[in-house]
């Protein structure tokens, strides 16, 4: 018998660009509290060129909506937990991006999560609910001007509602940048959040009676991802999944580890205009001067130890408790040290304290300053980074840019991004940096020590520095595994 022709049907050819809806709560360079803003800040300029258009939801906090271009209204909500919402597009600072303007819930004064005094706003559930619900109504029906995203990304537990409300209507991926952070709300938010009662259960997103944003994320997303691999290895076990590795093992290959790149437009010292002098590996004498004017700003003396930097949280998970008990050693070798940021307040007090001990060589300023932080990689000889854990870490990659040697806790993104100086990469001449372990006081003063010892041979740090400066810190690579995985997800 022949073969009747196969009747062809028509191949639908597929769009030339798959469109994602980005949600989360930061986003540089518009409103940013940590590498989560640098991270949704470069994911569009990076998946553009691979077939991938992302719109970027973020709340409407205090005096973005003056940012916005052209704003046009394409979404809202008469009531949108308590009042009125609409979601307004536009591009601004190069971006496109969906601001979710919610007065009643983003207008104020303060930062994203706390209130001037420092302290998380009462109804954040609330707030970031919001976030969550609106991406999950524009992944429903669309925006008014005819945008339907094919896939939802959801970063972090902010956005860790939207996968769970939208999961009938598009591939989602929940993104993990840091667990420690869970979106944790009493039960009494399964009726205010209009959570759907059958899910809160340990299989859903109900965590030891209460309910977990985050959670919801993970179970209901139809795809994990963290900011390492190292990170996603890590996350299965009790010491670093914070009580949710059980429910990352329960996913299994549905989690992947993406390591975090850089946005090189930002960060790269031959064109940064925030620092005092532009400098290549082929041409290093800008950042002498780089460094000259860095102790100056510090109070440092010109002494030829090298310089250390710290650009932080000033926080335990960045174990810069255990570096205050490495001061005395540091200094002793002829170290010396600027330290940026805030957090702890013990730890800031520590720090101050370090500085009035060692004037001209401690210097500390309390605070956040962009621009200063860009000064500070352009000018340091090492990057300071012992965190007890970190999904992936970006200061540490600034400094391999900066040829500011990172020194580093072997952990998560630390681990996968810094290529230890220990015996074999030294012959093999790979090594970009120092890595320790285990994060403790004792193993941090022998990496110091050995950093002290490398630097007294100039020829291999220069070498060294030189390396790390050509190391691909950029989006390209981990860029394509997120396409790949958008890919997978959609079918296309
Ligand atoms: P995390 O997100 O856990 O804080 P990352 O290393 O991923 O850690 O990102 C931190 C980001 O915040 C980097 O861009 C870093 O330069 C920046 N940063 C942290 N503290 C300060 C500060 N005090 N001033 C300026 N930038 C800071
Ligand atoms: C989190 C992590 C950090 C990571 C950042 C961006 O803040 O602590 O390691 O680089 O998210 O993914």
């Amino acid at each position: 018998m022949t073969k009747a022709p196969a009747v062809r049907k028509p191949v639908k050819p597929a769009p030339l660009t798959g469109r994602v809806l980005s949600v989360a709560s930061e986003c540089a360079p518009l409103v940013k509290t940590g590498g989560l803003a640098d991270v949704v800040g470069a994911l569009p300029s990076a998946l553009s060129p691979l077939g991938w258009q992302l719109r970027t939801l973020i709340p409407a906090y205090r005096g973005l909506l003056e940012k916005l271009e052209a704003g046009a209204e394409l979404w809202s909500d008469n009531d949108l937990f308590g009042g009125p919402a609409r979601v307004l597009g536009g591009k601004a600072a190069g971006l496109d991006l969906l601001l979710l303007d919610a007065p009643h819930l983003f207008d104020r004064a303060g930062s994203p999560y706390l209130d001037e005094s420092g302290t998380d706003w009462p109804d954040n559930p609330r707030r970031f609910a919001a976030l969550g619900w609106a991406a999950a109504e524009i992944s429903k029906r669309g925006l008014s001007d005819g945008w339907q995203p094919d896939l939802l990304h959801a970063h972090d537990w902010q956005a860790g509602l939207a996968p769970l409300w939208a999961q009938d209507a598009l591939p989602s991926v929940m993104t993990i940048h840091n667990i420690a952070f869970q979106g944790v709300a009493s039960a009494r938010a399964v009726d205010e959040l209009r959570l759907p009662p059958a899910g809160f259960t340990p299989e859903g997103y109900e965590y030891w009676g209460k309910v977990s944003t985050l959670k919801a994320g993970l179970v209901y997303a139809d795809a994990i991802s963290t900011v390492s691999p190292s990170y996603a290895v890590e996350l299965t076990t009790p010491e670093f999944g914070f009580g949710l590795e059980g429910v990352i093992r329960a996913r299994g290959d549905a989690m992947t580890g993406i390591l975090n790149g850089v946005d090189l437009a930002v960060w790269s010292p031959a064109t940064d205009p925030l620092i005092p002098s532009r400098y290549s590996a082929d041409d290093m004498s800008g950042k002498q001067a780089c460094t000259a004017a860095l102790r100056e700003e510090f109070g440092l003396d010109d002494n030829g130890g090298p310089v250390f930097i710290v650009v932080s949280r000033l926080t335990r998970q960045k174990g810069l408790d255990l570096l205050l008990e490495c001061l005395p050693g540091l200094v002793a070798r002829g170290g010396q040290l600027a330290v940026l940021g805030t957090g702890e307040p013990d730890l800031q007090e520590g720090y101050l304290r370090a500085a009035a001990r060692w004037p001209g060589r401690i210097g500390v300023h309390i605070g956040y300053d962009e621009a200063m932080s860009h000064r500070m990689f352009a000018g340091a000889d090492v990057v300071l980074v012992p965190s007890r854990f970190e999904p992936s870490g970006l200061t540490q990659m600034y400094g391999l840019a900066y040829g500011a040697l990172p020194l580093v806790a072997r952990t998560g993104g630390l681990a996968d991004s810094v290529i230890d100086a220990n015996v074999a990469a030294l012959r093999d001449q790979v090594a970009t940096g120092v890595q320790f372990a285990p994060v403790t006081a004792d193993a941090l003063k022998l990496a110091l020590q050995k950093v002290s010892d490398l630097y007294g041979q100039q020829d291999i740090w220069q070498r060294m520095v030189a390396r790390a400066m050509a190391h691909p810190v950029g989006w390209d690579a981990s860029a394509r595994e997120y396409a790949a995985l958008y890919d997978r997800l959609t079918g296309r």
